[in-house]
């Protein structure tokens, strides 16, 4: 028998990753393929997954692209290689397929540091204001959201409001505190941040700095200020990729999850990449824990039996849409 399936179902119940155990003799990859032509399949990978995932996927991007591209496909079913909130906005913008996310559990630390019921009460202190949600939240924030944004359209998604609107930013501090510090607006921030991007560690970006004059530093705006200030270029996942391809340096620092450096070093074979360390690790890099809960083999397992699926009730889609789609016609401006 090529799989444990024992409890298959029972375990698809519980939401979270199937624990079935794969011949050795199976091509993994192949299998991918195969399944992606027979069931018309995209696979959609964030930047963040790994080498592996990255490669066989139909488009790898950062979550405003990986957005657009869930709004603009003709597959069937959408394959999702990157957290939950990215496969629920698939789900939202193609509410007729099928999405799969390689493991149900594959949450997002930022997402999280906004429970729904105390952004309920905090929103009541405030309003005049209007709500602008970065993309790292829960469906449910982003329907009490007027506007959704991610980091690399939100300096033009705040400034499409007049100066005067009153404004509240969720859920990430640092991303906030960087667009006021560029925009000059006083926007009320939600206090909360990746378990990542506040890792970096500024002693060992500079002492790496120290030893590697010639590298510059760039940082994704989830990271702390004093990180963003020794920063040389400052953007999302792509906006950082695209830097390293146009930017005549040769060696970069790079302070934001390490599985961008697949597709710089990919897009730069002569170029060098520092991932930037985080206080408190040997491993000389930073991993998204939850981005890195996706393998092949869970991929290979969603595909063949269309699970994990996202589920979302046609009400919070409803409400949900409605911030998303304000954002993508903005971005497409
Ligand atoms: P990007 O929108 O830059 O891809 O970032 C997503 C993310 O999760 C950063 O931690
Ligand atoms: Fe969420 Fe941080 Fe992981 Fe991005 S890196 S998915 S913000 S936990």
């Amino acid at each position: 028998m090529i799989f444990n399936i024992s409890k298959i179902m029972g375990d698809i119940e519980i939401k979270g990753f199937l624990n079935i155990k794969i011949d050795a003799k199976i091509d993994v990859v192949n299998e991918i393929v195969k399944l992606k032509k027979e069931k018309n399949v995209i696979i959609l990978a964030h930047y963040y997954q790994i080498p592996e995932i990255q490669d066989i996927a139909d488009f790898v991007g950062d979550s405003l692209q990986l957005s657009q591209k869930a709004a603009n496909n003709n597959a069937d079913i959408i394959l999702f290689a990157g957290v939950h909130f990215m496969a629920e906005i698939a789900k939202i913008l193609s509410p007729q397929k099928k999405v799969l996310i390689p493991d149900m559990k594959a949450g997002c630390s930022l997402a999280d540091s906004i429970p729904v019921d105390e952004f309920i009460k905090f929103k009541l202190n405030y309003p005049e204001h209007i709500v602008i949600s970065y993309v790292n939240t829960s469906a449910e924030i982003k329907a009490l959201s007027d506007i959704i944004c991610t980091s690399s359209n939100a300096v033009k998604i705040v400034e499409s409001f007049p100066k005067e609107q009153k404004i509240i930013f969720t859920p990430d501090k640092n991303l906030g505190n960087y667009i006021n510090s560029l925009t000059g607006r006083n926007m009320v921030i939600w206090d909360g941040a990746c378990h990542v991007h506040e890792q970096f560690s500024l002693e060992a970006i500079l002492q790496i700095k120290k030893e590697n004059p010639d590298a510059k530093i760039i940082a994704h705006p989830e990271c702390k200020k004093p990180i963003l200030l020794v920063s040389d270029f400052i953007g999302s996942t792509a906006a950082l990729l695209k830097f390293t391809i146009t930017d005549n340096s040769n060696k970069y620092i790079v302070a934001t999850e390490s599985g961008i450096l697949h597709q710089m070093q990919k897009s730069n074979p002569n170029k060098i990449f520092i991932a930037a360390p985080p206080i408190d690790s040997t491993c000389g890099c930073n991993d998204c824990n939850f981005m890195k809960l996706n393998t092949l083999n869970k991929i290979y397992i969603a595909l063949k039996y269309e699970k994990p699926e996202i589920i979302l009730s046609e009400d919070l889609i409803k409400r949900a849409i409605i911030p998303i789609k304000r954002m993508l016609e903005l971005s497409g401006k």
